[in-house]
């Protein structure tokens, strides 16, 4: 038998609180199922966002020492700059603390009336931007999509 392992090594730990499945759904029903109204506390796992939620790397901690916060002609944003054109090969690199603030920036250049996005599902805060700016976001998901409880298997009972 293989045996996969995470080839790191973890180095700090965070207590969570546990909750019970009947917990669980009073406090969704006291959230009128609106996961945006529940408090961060009470959710063990959270898939609204990966982004700065998991741990840091050696590497990632020995950097903000190394990080410079100038304000401008800062030697991070160089060495940043270079790592993201030399992996991606894209010529304009525009830092954005989060994806939500990408987007923003996004949709306030490509969007604006009169503008159609399409997606399988638009992620909550693309959406958001897109609107915002006037344009329609559209979601083409397939039957089986609008159905999260139903196995693959059981894809033919939509056809
Ligand atoms: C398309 C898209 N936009 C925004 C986000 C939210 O990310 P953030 O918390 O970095 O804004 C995600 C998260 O997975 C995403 O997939």
């Amino acid at each position: 038998m293989n045996t996969i392992i995470e080839p790191f090594r973890i180095k700090s730990v965070e207590p969570i609180h546990f909750t019970t499945r009947a917990q669980r759904e009073e406090l969704l029903q006291l959230a009128h199922n609106n996961t945006f109204l529940l408090h961060a506390d009470d959710v063990i796992i959270d898939l609204l966002t990966d982004s700065g939620t998991s741990a840091m790397s050696s590497e990632q901690w020995a950097g903000i020492m190394r990080g410079d916060e100038s304000y401008a002609g800062s030697p991070s944003f160089f060495r940043f700059e270079k790592t993201v054109k030399d992996l991606t090969g894209m010529g304009h690199i525009i830092p954005t603390h989060q994806g939500r603030a990408s987007e923003k920036i996004l949709f306030s250049i490509t969007g604006g009336p009169g503008k159609v996005f399409i997606s399988n599902t638009l992620f909550d805060t693309t959406r958001a931007n897109i609107e915002f700016s006037g344009a329609e976001g559209i979601d083409l998901v397939c039957e089986e999509g609008k159905h999260p409880s139903i196995l693959a298997h059981s894809k033919a009972i939509w056809m």
